[in-house]
């Protein structure tokens, strides 16, 4: 039976991106799924305000995880909440995604988080609640992603941080990628569709996305089918941070910790099985997270003159 498959571009109208989601959208509408797309720089989303209400109300138990702004983010949620599948596209500005594509992961960010919802929506269910009073049960679908970064400039560096900060979108759904492509040097080209070998790239990822939709067993389902294994066994990046032991490096993208060596003059990395657990794309590594918020913030009355302390800041320098 056909799955959803939902292409988002936040990329010029039938530019580069919008041509390439789609062109990877219409193989999987090939393979017998449904498809949807969506130009979200056409839809009015605003930027998270920091309110927080989302997660103190799933915590309280009175909330699903919810957004009090008003504006079209309810159709963007909606058609994720629905969808198998994602095919992302973003352009780079400044090597890194565009301010639209930030402003949907803050909005997909602590709200949708599978652990907090989980925990909401199952204490709500054994408290007897009506299920449309808690976090939306389609949350906890597992859905696969292509990410699709792309950069108009010639050198590869350009792009250095798009790949990285794409994973923001699958963070708190737990959503798995299982391909990813950087298109640099897009300038070079008028458009997209005057280059056939990334169309071919960009139908192959379409037909990955179909082929983890076709898996039979959860391995097959999440395998990598990018052109590269990555030195992250997890998010199958390069990326490493040196911590100031000096011995210890860390994978920014998942959160764990690892080891790196030289060997035969390469660098080599390894994470070991409980460090790939703690990632931050997997469940543990989110619940750790969910967990310490939950367990470890503090709440209103812990500095009980704060109006006070806060009078001299109140429009200092305004
Ligand atoms: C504000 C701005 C900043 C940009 N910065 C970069 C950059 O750092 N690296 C790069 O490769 N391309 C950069 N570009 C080029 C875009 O990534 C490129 O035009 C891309 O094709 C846009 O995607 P689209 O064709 O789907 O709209 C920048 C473009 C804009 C408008």
């Amino acid at each position: 039976m056909g799955k959803k498959v939902l292409g988002l571009s936040f990329g010029r109208k039938n530019k580069n991106c919008d041509i390439m989601v789609k062109t990877a959208l219409m193989e999987c509408e090939k393979a017998g799924h449904e498809v949807k797309f969506i130009h979200v720089d056409s839809l009015d989303i605003k930027p998270c305000t920091g309110c927080i209400s989302c997660v103190v109300g799933m915590i309280s138990g009175r909330g699903k995880g919810g957004c009090p702004i008003k504006d079209d983010f309810h159709i963007l949620d909606e058609a994720i909440m629905e969808c198998d599948a994602m095919i992302v596209g973003c352009p780079t500005y400044e090597t890194s995604p565009t301010g639209r594509f930030k402003s949907v992961c803050d909005r997909i960010g602590p709200s949708h988080d599978i652990t907090f919802r989980k925990a909401a929506y199952d204490e709500g269910i054994a408290a007897g609640k009506d299920p449309s009073k808690l976090p939306d049960a389609r949350s906890f679908k597992k859905r696969v992603a292509g990410l699709i970064s792309v950069g108009g400039a010639m050198t590869k560096n350009w792009l250095e941080f798009m790949l990285p900060l794409m994973y923001e979108i699958t963070f708190s759904m737990g959503t798995d990628v299982v391909d990813m492509h950087e298109y640099y040097g897009a300038m070079a080209f008028e458009h997209v569709l005057g280059n056939e070998k990334e169309m071919e790239r960009t139908r192959k990822m379409g037909q990955n996305i179909c082929a983890a939709l076709a898996a039979e067993t959860e391995e097959e389902r999440v395998a990598w089918r990018g052109d590269e294994q990555g030195m992250c066994p997890v998010c199958h990046l390069n990326m490493v941070n040196i911590l100031p032991d000096r011995e210890t490096i860390e994978c920014p993208v998942c959160g764990s910790y690892g080891k790196l060596a030289i060997v035969d003059g390469k660098i080599t990395v390894t994470y070991t099985p409980e460090e790939q657990n703690r990632s931050r794309l997997r469940w543990a590594g989110k619940l750790e997270h969910s967990t310490e918020i939950k367990t470890r913030a503090a709440g209103p009355g812990q500095i009980p003159d704060l109006k006070e302390r806060l009078k001299p800041y109140i429009g200092y320098a305004e």
